[in-house]
């Protein structure tokens, strides 16, 4: 290899690898607060997208309520199979059958978090941030993880 080519070379790897660093640096530790802090002000999920076959309000079953809406980050929607890449995050707005927010339940895929089921970081929020689970509540994992090979998601089916 010519040495401007080497010189090339280097310098986009470095660049690949600021660029990642960075974008990691930015996405929050698996602390509630921090989380919610990002999905609500850093990068507010309502402007995120939908799964392709989870468009808007959608019915839904216990224990999460009647109606909901799964929020889903560009890492997630970008991961075209299981498992999905690491930074992905589901929000999900859970609505009673009056259409009032109730709870939102968020999903947040954290490298090395919990290695047996996923690294998803698990939280569920009242509608104010508060949390009132969060972590490796054995609820959220041993229900969601009757779709392990779906990367534990419940709503979308990756082909
Ligand atoms: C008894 C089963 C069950 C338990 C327990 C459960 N979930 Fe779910 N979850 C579901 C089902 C079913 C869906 C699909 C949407 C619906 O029907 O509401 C879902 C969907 C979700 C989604 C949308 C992403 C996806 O998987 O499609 C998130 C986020 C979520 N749940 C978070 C949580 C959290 C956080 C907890 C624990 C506090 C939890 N869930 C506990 C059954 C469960």
């Amino acid at each position: 290899m010519k040495r401007t080519t080497m010189f090339k070379v280097c310098c986009f790897i470095t660049v690949c690898m600021a660029v990642s660093v960075w974008a990691f640096a930015n996405m929050p530790g698996p602390d509630p607060e921090d989380l919610w802090q990002y999905i609500t002000q850093k990068s507010p999920y309502t402007k995120w997208s939908f799964w392709p076959d989870h468009q808007g309000m959608q019915p839904g079953r216990a224990p999460h309520g009647p109606l909901h809406k799964v929020y889903v980050n560009d890492h997630a929607v970008n991961s075209a199979k299981p498992p999905v890449q690491y930074g992905a995050i589901a929000v999900k707005e859970n609505y009673g059958e009056d259409k009032q927010l109730k709870a939102i339940t968020v999903m947040y895929k954290v490298k090395g978090y919990n290695p047996d089921a996923g690294d998803w970081f698990w939280v569920k929020y009242t509608p104010a941030g508060k949390a009132e689970k969060f972590g490796k509540p054995g609820g959220c994992v041993g229900c969601h993880g009757t779709r392990a090979k779906n990367d534990f998601i419940l709503v979308h089916e990756f082909e």
